[in-house]
């Protein structure tokens, strides 16, 4: 989703805002620009497409300056194309935007009768000519405030100005905004990430906020225009979590990562001398939690919807999952003795924030699942649980799923013996076969090349079905997820038991499905359904767990076989060749993987 840059130093700034530009493009995008201010003019740079484009443009079109906005794009209001890029000027200021201004018609109806000309589709060109308004009778930052008070809907801004060559303003509403320290420069960055080259000292803007960024100084202001104090963040996490090393893309890379990322986050939540869990600060009490609400978007969601399986198996607990985005606008009952957990990698995706910010009005408790432990979920939640993967980069979650699984499985046992829903022998047992799972990953990670094989069969199709039962369902609909954003092949994630009662008759001779069927307490189930398929034409692949007895079916197509686990940790190694299906069938496409069409890594719109 769109990303933004500022920078204000002693020195040109377009080299370095390029170089900032190119750290978003993993956030998906479909334009670029710059606008920088010199000898007293704003001067842009646009284009549709690739930063690599915007910087081919640039050595025709020399970008001078030492103050400048950069911006990549992702279409809400008008088409991908050079004009509605980012920034957008006029001759007194230039804006780049995160977020959707939701009455920008009505206010663009009043600015035209104020006699400002529009020059692109995009809702973000009002807030350069509500501010060129303004400034015609009130200094900076009246105009500023009294453009911000305007505005509805989310927005995350940088602005420069051509009468003040030394300052970048930054606003936030909804969308996340960060501030960077330098040496004779400062830094504004849609995220900490974008600036992660130039610094690691960092304040975050809260919500309603906005700033003043000189080269040597940096003022925060509340919605009211009060000058508010803020803290210096200093980032860890090395630069070289970053690169993809000698892999092709981030996404091959995250997934072989995950061997590492679960045996991390299992060191920082396990004890292994005691078999038991780490977590010393929970901040609730056994009898003040008598039911738990997940909440997250796409992949985020799928892991909560894992999570309500073991919950209610291993827990006492009511267990409700819910869709952000759905969550955020139901006429809920919230209750007290409710826990509200919030997933999401990004730990910025709009509507789980909204989600989020809506419970901490209603003063419920509030606890969240992030990998990013700087973001607005993270600082917002009462309680954070990080999932201890490192940087994903690839749009399509992977290693992160597995680590929320990880983590929701972990805040389950520790509820349950916190709650006594399970006995200490139990409890022991179930985190003592935590300490293989790492182990069983990296060996099913060797199912790679079995997968790589058949991946030709998903690539020309129709389309395809995803079919499991308990908790194999939720790992069907990631999967089917997976193959859907990656290879751009329609696939549906469906409960084996629920063909009979209508996808059936979308089975047709050849149709390849996936059968998740694990040798679980749902097996043999899952396997009568398998066989309602295949004698109706589809062309199998059976994803199931290594054993010795045979699996009694005939005329399966293909079979893939896991390591072998507890009923509570096949989840983890029947997603992995999940995984490895929608990446080779990807590559086999010649698609772009790690950015797919139309795709964002964090969304920070609603
Ligand atoms: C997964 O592959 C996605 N691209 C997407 O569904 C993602 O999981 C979702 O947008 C939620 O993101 P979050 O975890 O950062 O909140």
């Amino acid at each position: 989703m769109c990303g933004i840059v500022g920078i204000t130093s002693n020195k040109q700034v377009t080299p370095s805002i390029i170089n900032s530009l190119r750290k978003l493009e993993y956030r998906g995008y479909d334009s670029a620009g710059i606008a920088t201010l010199s000898k007293g003019f704003i001067n842009e740079v646009k284009c549709e497409g690739r930063v690599d484009i915007l910087e081919k443009n640039l050595s025709k079109n020399k970008l001078l300056g030492n103050i400048g906005i950069g911006h990549v794009r992702w279409a809400t209001h008008g088409i991908p194309s050079t004009i509605n890029a980012h920034p957008h000027s006029s001759e007194k200021v230039s804006v780049v935007h995160n977020g959707i201004i939701e009455n920008s018609t009505i206010l663009k109806n009043f600015l035209i009768k104020k006699g400002h000309k529009f020059k692109s589709q995009t809702d973000t060109e009002v807030i350069v000519h509500l501010i060129t308004e303004y400034l015609k009778t009130n200094d900076l930052k009246k105009s500023v405030l009294k453009t911000l008070s305007k505005l509805n809907g989310s927005f995350a801004l940088g602005i420069i100005f051509k009468d003040q060559p030394d300052l970048i303003v930054g606003a936030r509403r909804g969308s996340p905004l960060a501030v960077g320290y330098g040496p004779n420069e400062n830094y504004l960055g849609s995220d900490s990430y974008a600036l992660k080259s130039m610094t690691n000292k960092i304040s975050y803007l809260n919500d309603g906020e906005f700033c003043i960024i000189k080269k040597d100084d940096v003022e925060f202001f509340d919605a009211d225009g009060n000058k508010v104090n803020k803290k210096i963040l200093t980032l860890s996490s090395s630069e070289q979590n970053y690169n993809k090393g000698d892999y092709k893309h981030f996404m091959a890379k995250e997934i072989d990562e995950q061997p590492t990322t679960i045996k991390n986050c299992i060191n920082e939540y396990l004890d292994k001398i005691s078999n038991s869990i780490n977590i010393f600060n929970f901040p609730w009490k056994k009898n003040e939690i008598s039911s738990i609400v997940l909440i997250g978007c796409g992949t985020a969601y799928h892991s909560c919807l894992m999570a309500k399986y073991w919950f209610e198996q291993i827990t006492t607990l009511n267990v409700t999952v819910d869709i952000a985005s759905e969550f955020r606008y139901r006429k809920n009952r919230f209750n007290n003795e409710t826990l509200y957990v919030f997933v999401s990698q990004s730990g910025e995706t709009a509507d789980t924030f909204a989600a989020l910010d809506l419970c901490n009005k209603k003063k419920m408790k509030t606890c969240s699942v992030v990998n990013v432990v700087e973001s607005s979920i993270a600082r917002e939640s009462k309680f954070v649980l990080p999932i201890h993967c490192g940087p994903e980069i690839g749009v399509a979650s992977t290693k992160a799923f597995l680590g929320q699984m990880l983590v929701l499985y972990i805040l389950c046992l520790k509820l349950a013996i916190m709650r006594n829903d399970i006995n200490k022998n139990e409890y022991h047992k179930k985190i003592k076969s935590l300490f293989s799972l790492s182990k069983l990953v990296n060996q099913t990670l060797e199912t790679e090349s079995k997968i790589e094989s058949l991946c030709s069969s998903f690539v020309n199709i129709k389309g395809s079905m995803f079919l499991g039962r308990g908790y194999s369902f939720p790992i069907a609909l990631e999967g089917a997820l997976k193959l859907k954003e990656l290879a751009y092949v329609h696939a549906e994630g469906y409960p084996a038991g629920e063909m009979k009662h209508g996808p059936l008759a979308l089975i047709e001779e050849g149709m390849p499905v996936v059968v998740l069927a694990p040798r679980d307490e749902y097996y043999k189930k899952t396997i009568s359904n398998m066989q309602e398929v295949i004698a109706r034409g589809a062309k199998v692949l059976l994803i199931t767990n290594k054993n010795k007895d045979e699996i009694h079916s005939e005329n399966i197509w293909e079979k893939v076989e896991v390591e072998n686990a507890t009923d509570d940790l096949l989840p983890f190694l029947i997603t992995i060749p999940l995984q490895k299906l929608a990446y080779y069938s990807a590559l086999k496409k010649g698609y772009d993987i790690d950015k797919p069409r139309n795709l964002a890594k964090s969304v920070t719109v609603e």
